[in-house]
C-alpha cells in the first residue's frame, strides 16, 4: 500500500517492470524522470502516486509512457564509430557475397538506424546483377514505424550526415514555414518497416536469417524472461558468419559464440572488433543457433 508522499519515480518503474517486465531501471535515470515529468504535467498530475494509480488502471497509459521513454533516442550514425566500422570491415566482406544480403534493425523507432545502413549498402554500389540489400526496420510502436515509412525528417534530425550524404540521400521538401529531407525512393525502397515484437515473435520479420542484425539500445529495456527471448531470438536470426551489431551497453548471453568479448582485447575477438571493445559487433562464428545460455555478463 502506497501512501501519499511515499511514491517514488522507482515505485513507477517498478511497476512497469512488474507488468511489462520492461526494465527502465536500467535507462538513464535523467532521460526517464524527464519524460515522466512532461506526462504527468501533461495530464495535470501532480503526485507520483496519482500516476502510479493511472499506470495500474490503464494499459494504454504505460504503453504510451514506455513509447515516449523508449524512443526519440535514435539518431542517424548513432555513435559514429559503430558505423565506420561496419562501413570499413563488414560491409566489403557482405557486398562481396555471391546473392542478396539480409539486413535486420530490430527496434528501429524511427527508422533513422535502418535508413543509416541502407544507405552505408548504396555507397557500396553496384550490387550487379544481385538485387540490392534487403533491410527490416521492425519495432513494436506502430506510430513510429509510420513516421519511418514516411521518411521525412527535421533538419534538426539530419545533423549527423555530412553535406554529401544529405544532397546524395534526402530531397529536401517545403513543410510549413520550414524544410524537411526526405529520404530517395532508392534508398527508401531498400528498407521494409513491419510491426514486430522481440519477445513475442517466434521468428524473425520475413523469417529465415540475416547477414547482419543491429539490434541496439533495446535489450537493455528487458530483463528475466523478456530479455532472454528477445535475445534468443536475435541470436537466432544471424546467419552463419553474418553479424551481431549491439549497443554500447548490451550484451547478449553466448556472445563468445559471435567472437566478441567486450573489454578483453585478448579474448577471441575478431580483429577489427579488438579496436571496438566499447561496442559489440561481431561476427557470428555458427550463426543460426539459439543461444539460451547466460554469457559472461559486460
Ligand atoms: C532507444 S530506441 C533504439 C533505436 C535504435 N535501435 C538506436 O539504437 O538508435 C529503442 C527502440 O526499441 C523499441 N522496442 C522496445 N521493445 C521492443 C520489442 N519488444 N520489440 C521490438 N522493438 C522494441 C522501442 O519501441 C524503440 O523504438
Amino acid at each position: 500500500m502506497q501512501h501519499e508522499g511515499v511514491v517514488t519515480l522507482e515505485d513507477l518503474l517498478d511497476q512497469i517492470h512488474r507488468h511489462r517486465g520492461i526494465n527502465l531501471r536500467s535507462c538513464g535515470r535523467e532521460v526517464v524522470e524527464r519524460r515522466i515529468h512532461g506526462r504527468m504535467r501533461q495530464m495535470r498530475i501532480e503526485s507520483y502516486e496519482s500516476y502510479l494509480r493511472l499506470l495500474e488502471g490503464s494499459s494504454d497509459e504505460v504503453d504510451y509512457l514506455l513509447s515516449r521513454i523508449t524512443l526519440q533516442a535514435s539518431a542517424f550514425f548513432r555513435n559514429p564509430a559503430v558505423f565506420s566500422l561496419l562501413r570499413e570491415r563488414v560491409i566489403p566482406k557482405l557486398a562481396a557475397v555471391d546473392r542478396q544480403v539480409r539486413v535486420w534493425s530490430a527496434g528501429c523507432g524511427y527508422g533513422e538506424e535502418a535508413y543509416t545502413l541502407a544507405m552505408l549498402f548504396a555507397e557500396a554500389e553496384p550490387w550487379g546483377e544481385r538485387a540490392p540489400p534487403e533491410i527490416y526496420g521492425t519495432d513494436i510502436d506502430a506510430r513510429a514505424l509510420e513516421m519511418a515509412e514516411a521518411g521525412r525528417y527535421s533538419k534538426e534530425a539530419t545533423a549527423p550526415l555530412s553535406a554529401a550524404q544529405l544532397t546524395t540521400y534526402f530531397s529536401p521538401e517545403p513543410d510549413r514555414q520550414t524544410v524537411v529531407y526526405r529520404v530517395v525512393d532508392r534508398v527508401r525502397a531498400m528498407v521494409r518497416f513491419a510491426l514486430h515484437d522481440l519477445t513475442t515473435a517466434r521468428e524473425a520479420p520475413g523469417g529465415g536469417l540475416f547477414d547482419l542484425v543491429c539490434c541496439r539500445n533495446v535489450l537493455i529495456f528487458y530483463t528475466g524472461e523478456l530479455h532472454d527471448r528477445a535475445q534468443d531470438l536475435v541470436c537466432r536470426s544471424v546467419a552463419p558468419r553474418g553479424y551481431l551489431c549491439l549497443g554500447p551497453t548490451e550484451w547478449v548471453g553466448g556472445s563468445l559464440r559471435f567472437g566478441v568479448r567486450r573489454g578483453e582485447p585478448d579474448g577471441p575477438a575478431l580483429p577489427a572488433v579488438r579496436q571496438w571493445g566499447a561496442f559489440c559487433v561481431g561476427e557470428a562464428i555458427g550463426g543460426g543457433r539459439s543461444c539460451t545460455a547466460r554469457g559472461p555478463g559486460p
